[in-house]
């Protein structure tokens, strides 16, 4: 078993605690506002490491206001103001000595539309990696192959690499985006509501790939989709106006919920 689950007492909330060598992402007791107007409060929650993690919760709860906290997209928003800690592998992503690039290269985030950049399919994989450092070619062709095949993309780009990225369909767009925020190798990927633009087929093939990633990295997947969360999650946070309900193993808080709140959600008694 690689969790404990237990009531915190402070909260009344149920818990999920992992071994500082378990535990990826570290968020306790954080409040973001946007113009003094609270979107998330007195958040404590762990993100296992190498596991997906779903965060569900209706609409405006701050499922997309947390993944941005933890990417630090908030950055340049002056309206917003937050207290509390988000750790990163035990350090404080609010540290002054944090390098916020750095930052976001360990930690990508791909949206709910896909936005490939207007270019080729091998030049928006190669596109961190020419920032990040000089490779030869031959390495960087290799990664570029890696990614797109983690993507589960590969196969069908193979053969033309140089084709724009914008003549793909949709579904293989997010892939493309997938793939490209891999191939800088993040240890985290948020993953923002990826497949809910997408047609039934394509988001199975994202569903399947977030499975499969999991041996590289930590998946954090926000969807608005119960059964998605059901299907490719090992834990599940329920957020609510911006408070953290319930959090648990997926099938535990799927079949067996502890609150009312979180069942009606669910089972689709709340909206
Ligand atoms: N840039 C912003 N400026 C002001 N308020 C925002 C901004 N982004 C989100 N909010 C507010 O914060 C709350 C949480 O929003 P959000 O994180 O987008 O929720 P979710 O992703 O769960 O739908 C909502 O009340 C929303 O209106
Ligand atoms: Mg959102």
């Amino acid at each position: 078993m690689l969790a404990s689950r237990h009531v915190d007492q402070t909260t009344q909330a149920p818990a999920t605690h992992f071994p500082a060598d378990q535990c990826c992402l570290n968020i306790e007791q954080f409040n973001l506002a946007y113009a003094g107007k609270l979107a998330l409060q007195a958040l404590t929650l762990q993100v296992p490491r190498h596991r997906v993690t779903a965060f569900i919760g209706p609409s405006g709860c701050g499922k997309s206001t947390l993944l941005r906290a933890i990417n630090r997209l908030h950055d340049l928003n002056g309206s917003v103001t937050h207290s509390g800690s988000i750790s990163l592998e035990g350090h404080n992503i609010h540290d002054p000595g944090i390098n916020v690039t750095e930052l976001r290269r360990r930690v990508g985030m791909v949206f709910q539309t896909p936005n490939p950049f207007p270019m080729s399919i091998y030049d928006n994989v190669a596109f961190g990696l020419r920032l990040q450092k000089r490779l030869a070619k031959r390495q960087r062709d290799d990664i570029i192959e890696w990614a797109l095949t983690s993507a589960a993309l590969w196969d069908e780009v193979k053969d033309d690499l140089h084709r724009s990225a914008w003549r793909l369909s949709g579904g293989q767009q997010q892939r493309l985006v997938i793939a490209r925020t891999l191939a800088v190798q993040p240890d985290v990927l948020l993953l923002d509501e990826p497949a809910s633009a997408l047609d039934p087929i394509s988001t199975l093939k994202i569903e399947e790939l977030i499975r499969n990633l999991k041996s590289q990295l930590t998946l954090v997947l926000v969807t608005h989709n119960m059964q998605q969360a059901a299907r490719v999650s090992d834990y599940t946070a329920f957020l609510q106006e911006g408070e953290l309900v319930e959090y648990g193993p997926t099938d535990h808080v799927f079949t067996n919920p502890r609150l009312q709140r979180t069942e009606n959600y669910i089972t689709g008694r709340m909206a």
